[in-house]
């Protein structure tokens, strides 16, 4: 009789201490998972010193006339173990090629974590290339990282990530311009600008070669893309990157979420471009809609958010739930802004005090 008691008791001290270790090994793991891979930026880059937390240079551009001072920093990262002859090799190049004809008004960045044979093609007299320092398991580097860095680098007035399958034309330049030229309206305001872009399937070397080819491929076979992904996003000078927690690019959920806590909770001002940033989006074959989508940590965001308990944002980032829109007059086809005063239902903010 007794030792059937111990038994039971002997039992039941196992079975617990199994579950304990099992659930210390659950939370080891996602924290491991979370856990980023830093390398100090200081070892790699001589430190500069730059004014960070001003608008002057924006202003200062816009007095002065933005001529031949760069006006945007672009930057993106690739992966880059793609094979010689690849197609995501030949995507790379024609946007490595394109971004090329904004300089001067451009200071362009590539991010990398490696340097491969896809890294050797970028061409070092037009281009930056720096290492990712801080990235996740995967190798992927979180946006704001890379626009903390970009920031660091060049003193630009805006700052501009864009996946890297994007092409873009002149009138990227002739919005941000424009928006420059009015910033007066938004005072100390921190700006996000977005919008959506055309998926053009099979573009062509010769159509990236020209801004008109570009163009053309996108007016005879583009579609413009749903209102749920945002492939880029420009900031001013004042947008706390600092405040944006540690999403990574190309995995869901990100995109909508920053756009919507900008909106909600940042007190930015968020512009649409749509209608006057052409952003040709190169589908391959291969399909290329929801690419970063069919890897294992595909819900990283998502997962984070939860971690972190954030609220939900997704509605409203939708790019129609921006509260500000460029597009073209008709008669004069200038560039404008106008402000949105029907905006959907569920754009509207719920409340959060969290940060
Ligand atoms: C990339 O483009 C350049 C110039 O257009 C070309 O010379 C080079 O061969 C291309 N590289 C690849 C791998 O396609
Ligand atoms: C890089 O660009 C410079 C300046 O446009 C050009 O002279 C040079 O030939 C290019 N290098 C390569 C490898 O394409
Ligand atoms: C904008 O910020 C500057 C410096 O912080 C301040 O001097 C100025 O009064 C602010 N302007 C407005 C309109 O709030
Ligand atoms: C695009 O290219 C693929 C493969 O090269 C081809 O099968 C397909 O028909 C092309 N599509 C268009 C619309 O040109």
């Amino acid at each position: 009789m007794k030792i059937v008691k111990y038994r039971t008791i002997l039992i039941f001290i196992c079975l617990i201490t199994l579950v304990v270790l099992f659930l210390q090994m659950k939370y080891i793991y996602k924290k491991r998972k979370f856990d980023s891979y830093v390398i100090a930026w200081s070892t790699v880059m001589p430190v500069r010193n730059y004014v960070f937390s001003s608008d002057i240079s924006l202003l200062n551009c816009v007095n002065r006339g933005c001529k031949n001072q760069p006006i945007v920093t672009l930057f993106t990262t690739f992966k880059t173990d793609y094979s010689v002859g690849s197609e995501k090799l030949f995507v790379f190049n024609n946007t490595l090629y394109n971004w090329q004809t904004f300089k001067p008004l451009a200071q362009l960045i590539v991010f990398t974590k490696t340097k491969t044979y896809a890294t050797d093609q970028v061409n070092l007299s037009h281009w930056n290339l720096y290492p990712i320092c801080s990235y996740y398991e995967s190798g992927i580097p979180t946006i704001k990282e890379m626009h903390v860095h970009a920031k660091y680098l060049h003193n630009t007035p805006w700052h501009g990530y864009f996946n890297g399958d994007i092409l873009l034309t002149d009138d990227f330049l002739e919005t941000l311009e424009y928006i420059s030229s009015v910033s007066d309206t938004f005072r100390n305001a921190s700006i996000l600008i977005t919008g959506r872009r055309i998926n053009v399937l099979n573009v062509t070397s010769e159509e990236v070669r020209s801004k008109n080819g570009i163009k053309e491929s996108a007016r005879s076979r583009g579609s413009l893309y749903g209102i749920d992904a945002e492939d880029y996003f420009i900031t001013n000078s004042l947008f706390p990157w600092s405040k944006i927690p540690e999403f990574v690019i190309g995995r869901d959920g990100y995109d909508n979420w920053i756009v919507g806590h900008a909106r909600c909770d940042l007190e930015t001002v968020v512009i649409d471009a749509t209608e006057t940033i052409t952003a040709v989006h190169q589908t391959t074959s291969k399909g290329g809609n929801k690419e970063g989508f069919t890897n294992a940590d595909k819900m990283y965001n998502i997962e984070l958010m939860q971690r972190l308990g954030l609220p939900k944002r997704f509605l409203q980032g939708l790019t129609t739930c921006a509260e500000w829109r460029t597009f073209r007059t008709i008669q004069s086809k200038r560039i404008e802004l106008v402000k949105r005063d029907d905006l959907h239902k569920n754009c509207k903010c719920k409340k959060w005090n969290a940060l």
